[in-house]
């Protein structure tokens, strides 16, 4: 029998999904709204440790709403990490605004605050001040949101933070998702926890969350007829996959704790060779581990991250460069940046080996035998 393909993250459900969406199922609450999707509301808000969560279709979906609320409209700019997903630029696209890419901080991939403070107390010397900031809980990690939160408190500038990769995560004990006035997370198929399709806008306002929720129903205003004052999305989140979500939920430490151990025996494997290093872990932040990356050294391994991604296809293992830095993309040639050339790096250098929680040792073996095999023999 040959050997199934190892995908990079895939979903891993087992019985307590299957249990809550076959009650969603039988209750017949299948629309946008039911029991599991306030369940599931709070207790992903009571999670991050904050009280408002509105369930939305995506985590772009999230972001989307999440910049508009705090104010983000035609011609603005918003500042953001380069190091991210198109995901979190688009939604500043959806709104008319401009994206401005900073560069990664070498010590931990995530946006360089240090670069991102200069820009940002420049360009208010200047008397332009940027409608939001954008951070990225990178890879299941956290930037230095010290830092981070008192340059935008001073400036008064209002931090959305994109932690769709990070539900889990912490920066100094507190949780990711939980730094700024709202917070998106993902529930795609290869998150930590998946909804098949989803995300997860969170915040400390009350109202924030209510207008999110209203503006993802079509802005439908409580008549009994259709009555609409302004321009709403399709976002809801369906019952059945608010169920899936919970169960997935139920679950979320012993996930965190299994990616762990795989980033672990990565590390214990790979991590010593000359040439190898594991992706940085940045001061103070405990990560939920999603993806495990490590940055190949093509001068001093004599391979780099394209050999070994190929020689994992032909094993038909999959494994993925780090996202390609936004001010590379064609999409975003025009817009403006600030450095760049550690992302660049990490982009070139940099692969994610399987992570899912449903990795077999037997498999992670096998990888880290290629891996092995290729950079120190070159075969
Ligand atoms: C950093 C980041 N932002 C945003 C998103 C978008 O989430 P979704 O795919 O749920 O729209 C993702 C994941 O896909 C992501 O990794």
């Amino acid at each position: 029998m040959t050997a199934a393909r190892v995908y990079l993250s895939p979903p891993d459900v087992g019985s307590e999904e299957r249990d809550l969406i076959l009650d969603a199922f039988d209750s017949n609450w299948l629309a946008p709204l039911g029991p599991h999707v306030d369940a599931f509301e709070q207790e992903l808000a009571h999670r991050v440790g904050l009280k408002h969560a509105a369930a939305l279709s995506s985590g772009t979906a999230a972001l989307h709403l999440g910049l508009k609320l705090v104010g983000v409209g035609t011609g603005d700019e918003v500042v953001m990490p380069t190091l991210t997903f198109v995901a979190t630029a688009n939604a500043v696209r959806y709104l008319g605004a401009d994206p401005v890419f900073v560069d990664s901080d070498p010590a931990s991939w995530n946006v360089d605050v240090n670069l991102l403070a200069t820009y940002l107390y420049e360009r208010a010397r200047r008397g332009r001040r940027p409608s939001a900031v954008v951070s990225v809980d990178l890879l299941g990690g956290c930037p230095d949101y010290d830092a981070l939160t008192s340059v935008c408190s001073d400036l008064e500038i209002p931090l959305v933070e994109d932690a769709a990769e990070a539900l889990g995560a912490s920066y100094r004990g507190q949780p990711a998702g939980s730094f700024g006035a709202c917070a998106a997370f993902s529930f795609n198929g290869n998150k930590i926890i998946t909804t098949s399709g989803g995300g997860m806008l969170v915040s400390r306002s009350a109202e924030l969350v209510e207008r999110a929720r209203h503006l993802a129903s079509q802005a439908r205003e409580p008549f009994a007829h259709y009555e609409h004052t302004e321009l709403g999305y399709n976002y809801r989140l369906s019952n059945l996959l608010a169920a899936l979500g919970r169960g997935q939920l139920m679950g979320l430490d012993r996930r965190i704790a299994r990616r762990k151990e795989i980033y672990t025996r990565y590390s214990e494997a790979l991590g010593s060779v000359d040439g190898i290093d594991m992706m940085p872990v940045g001061d103070g932040v405990d990560p939920n581990y999603w993806l495990t990356c490590v940055r190949l050294d093509r001068e001093r391994l004599g391979v780099g991250r394209e050999d070994v991604r190929l020689a994992l296809e032909e094993m038909d293992v999959e494994s993925r460069a780090v996202w390609k830095p936004l001010h590379l993309q064609p999409l975003y040639r025009d817009a403006e940046r600030v450095g760049g050339a550690v992302a660049e790096r990490v982009f070139e250098d940099a692969l994610c080996l399987p992570s899912g929680t449903a990795l077999s040792c037997d498999d992670q073996e096998r990888i880290i035998a290629t891996v092995q095999r290729l950079v120190l023999h070159g075969r």
